[in-house]
């Protein structure tokens, strides 16, 4: 049975920030199980409203059928990064709010099916777009050893990434590596008992940011966020690993900056706009309760900003 409880993380806080406007329109990127989504609907009046996506076919489907009397909100299943397209197809050119809880839901860990976890045997796939780009077996069954290492390390900021990724190609001569299982089993035979888990959630991290080009798509969707906000409209992201968290908190301080001009020209030459004053000097993170009842909480942090 599915459990598609999901308790949306740092909720009253991403409220906080993003909405500025009760009846205004408003984008949430990563709609999941529609925890935020319906926070944000909570808080808007009725002339409002809300798009959200989100690549997951079984999320979208679900939520679909969640918000099926809710007139406020258009559901997509889109990949952020068009955040562009869709706009366009709703005929919006801009936004009071956008918003992202970024990486997988609860349930996409839980599910067996899905194959995100490390702890049940599923299908070594790790897409969260199952109809598109290569499968994470497709990866650890045909990558040289040193196209592994480097996207282990990468992705997975993982030291022993010369060694597993070894260990991957010794053992795929034996059999093809096709099952989350046999992977973890992998890894697992190499790794001390203490660093396993860590070890173990690494690695899998990798794969999946790699499979799904993760990194990539936060980038473009970021630019194309502040493109699309008005002015005081607002940007709020939730991270949960540092190479998501520095993208965000990078990005941000870009578009704070007016001149890109090297140091020694006399006169600003380029056309560099400052486009969001920042919010969060430090990111938010969630409170120890908060985290002691939900505990994929424990790594989020929340960084918002303003359009200028
Ligand atoms: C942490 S969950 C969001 C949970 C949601 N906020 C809630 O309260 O139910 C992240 C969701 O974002 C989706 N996702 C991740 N990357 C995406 C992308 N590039 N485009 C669209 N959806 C994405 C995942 O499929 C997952 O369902």
């Amino acid at each position: 049975m599915m459990n598609k409880h999901h308790t949306p993380v740092l909720l009253n806080e991403t409220l906080q920030y993003l909405i500025t406007n009760k009846s205004g329109i408003y984008f949430d990127a990563t709609l999941g199980f529609g925890g935020h989504s319906q926070g944000i609907l909570d808080s808007l009046n009725n002339n409002a409203s809300l798009i959200s996506t989100d690549v997951d076919t079984d999320a979208f489907k679900f939520s679909k059928e969640k918000f099926n009397q809710e007139k406020r909100i258009k559901i997509y299943n889109y990949n952020f990064s068009q955040i562009d397209l869709i706009s366009k197809i709703e005929s919006i050119s801009s936004y009071d709010g956008i918003f992202a809880d970024l990486g997988v839901s609860s349930f996409q860990l839980d599910n067996i099916e899905s194959g995100f976890s490390y702890r049940t045997e599923a299908k070594l796939d790790l897409r969260m777009d199952k109809t598109k780009g290569l499968t994470a077996a497709d990866i650890v069954n045909s990558f040289s050893e040193e196209e592994l290492a480097d996207i282990i390390y990468k992705y997975g900021e993982e030291k022993n990434s010369r060694k597993i990724a070894r260990s991957i190609c010794e053992a795929r001569k034996i059999k093809k590596i096709n099952t989350t299982t046999y992977l973890a089993k992998i890894i697992e035979d190499i790794t001390s008992p203490n660093y396993r888990m860590k070890t173990l959630s690494r690695v899998f991290q990798a794969f999946r940011i790699y499979v799904n080009d993760e990194l990539e798509n936060l980038k473009k969707f970021l630019k194309k966020s502040v493109d699309l906000l008005n002015n005081g409209g607002r940007i709020v992201i939730l991270s949960y690993h540092s190479l998501e968290d520095r993208i965000v908190k990078e990005d941000f301080k870009f578009e704070t900056i007016d001149c890109i001009c090297p140091k020694d020209f006399p006169v600003c030459k380029c056309d560099k706009e400052k486009r969001l004053n920042i919010l969060t000097k430090k990111p938010v993170v969630p409170s120890e309760d908060e985290i002691k009842n939900n505990n994929r909480a424990r790594s989020a942090k929340l960084r918002a900003a303003e359009r200028i």
